[in-house]
């Protein structure tokens, strides 16, 4: 569920009409509501409540420092994959002592900053990596503590882009050389081994494949035991898929039954990684329509907003919902609505149901997580502004690039 509701006609985040925001700060422009994000944080962190357990919000799915805040405040974790989204959450008032460092190419520089600041986990994807972090701990004198990313080899049932734990995938470690590390790590003098970690795959809309992925996880941690191995956390990382359509994820608390169910009565402190669940719901991207261009074969909507600003419609063929700020009551046409940029996979929906006008203003709907995170600069467009709409006010957390910012940082070589 999410605050992003109709009032006397008009779409509003939580008190604030989006009309007022495209108004004081133009289109297009990302949209937050903090009352959302708390919202889907609360539930993972209250379906776990029952037993010690850290909710590690991945932060490559929304990393504004204001939303970062936000979550810190609660008390969040972070599920980080480079020295720049530690510096983020540092920025935005989070404990290093609650981040987890995942991603198969951390550098030694991001190793030494991790290890400096004191972070409560690496995630390791490779031997080489965990090699690389003892050397480190050890020049730094101190002790890395580590977990091992386990590839399960399950199908994940998600977009081939987005599915991470098929023993194909760059990810992680299969099982049986997941324990042949572990017994390096144990002797390694500059490693702590303190947890295992997993990660499948995102959107993920049944619990199925990480019942499955958990089973093998405590298969291997079975054997670690019985090698005196004994680990403190267990990571299940991210990956619930949230309702973009018609989809029917599980809840938070659904979710966390299945896995907890499998647990039974052993102790180990859980660890998740979720993003999209939380952001993705909690932000809009507002566009406004600069065209109407029907074509004998086609009606062309041609929006202020493109796949630069939000490529998941051009990357993945996603689906996401598409509705006016201020629905006009006559019937509606079929419309493809696409970007100014010279693709042709520019697209944000395809033959889209709406009353349209030049000039409407439109909200592209669960766009809050891999939305501005994953925008560009393409074809020179300077990236939206971010805002984050908290009761009844609304805060410019990010302004628009500016052009004259953008072109600043580069030169011509010399005469
Ligand atoms: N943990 C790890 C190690 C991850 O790689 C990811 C996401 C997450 C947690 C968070 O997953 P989530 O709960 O958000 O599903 N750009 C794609 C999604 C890429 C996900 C990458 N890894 C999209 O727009 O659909």
């Amino acid at each position: 569920m999410d605050y992003f509701n109709y009032s006397g006609g008009v779409l509003h985040a939580e008190q604030v009409n989006l009309e007022d925001i495209a108004k004081q700060h133009g289109t297009p422009a990302y949209v937050y509501s903090r009352a959302t994000l708390e919202r889907h944080w609360k539930a993972f962190d209250q379906a776990l409540a029952a037993r010690p357990h850290l909710i590690c919000y991945a932060v490559k799915a929304n990393s504004n420092l204001a939303v970062l805040n936000v979550l810190a405040r609660l008390g969040s974790g972070f599920d980080i994959v480079s020295v720049g989204e530690l510096e983020r959450v540092l920025l935005a008032g989070g404990q290093a002592d609650k981040v987890v460092f995942s991603g198969v190419g951390k550098q030694p520089q991001e190793i030494r900053r991790a290890l400096e600041v004191g972070i409560r986990c690496f995630n390791v994807e490779s031997e080489p990596e965990l090699r690389r972090i003892n050397q480190i701990a050890g020049e730094l004198g101190v002790l890395a503590p580590i977990s091992l990313r386990v590839n399960p080899d399950v199908d994940a049932k998600t977009h081939p882009y987005i599915s991470t734990g098929l023993k194909e995938n760059k990810f992680g470690l299969d099982v049986e050389t997941a324990l042949t590390v572990y017994r390096q790590a144990a002797d390694l003098p500059h490693v702590q081994v303190v947890g295992i970690d997993c990660h499948i795959g995102s959107q993920l809309t049944r619990t199925e494949p990480f019942v499955d992925a958990l089973r093998r996880m405590l298969d291997l941690v079975g054997s670690l035991n019985a090698e005196g191995i004994h680990l403190q956390h267990l990571d299940l990382g991210g990956g619930l898929g949230i309702r973009y359509r018609d989809e029917n994820p599980p809840l938070p608390e659904d979710y966390a039954r299945e896995m907890l169910a499998e647990l039974q009565d052993l102790d180990y402190e859980i660890l998740l990684e979720p993003g999209r669940a939380i952001a993705g719901n909690a932000g809009v991207l507002l566009t406004r329509v600069e065209y109407l261009k029907p074509t004998a074969d086609k009606y062309f909507a041609v929006v202020d907003t493109a796949m630069n600003d939000l490529i998941r419609p051009a990357l993945y063929d996603a689906w996401m919902d598409i509705v006016p700020v201020r629905p006009r009551d006559v019937a509606p046409a079929t419309w493809d609505i696409v970007g100014p940029v010279c693709e042709t996979g520019d697209f944000l929906g395809k033959s889209r149901a709406l009353a349209l006008e030049t000039g409407d203003l439109l909200a592209i709907r669960s766009a809050g997580a891999y939305g501005y995170v994953m925008s560009s600069n393409y074809n020179t467009r300077p990236r939206p502004p971010e805002i984050m709409v908290d009761g009844d006010r609304a805060y410019l957390v990010n302004p628009r690039e500016s052009l004259d910012a953008l072109l600043a940082r580069e030169t011509l070589l010399p005469d």
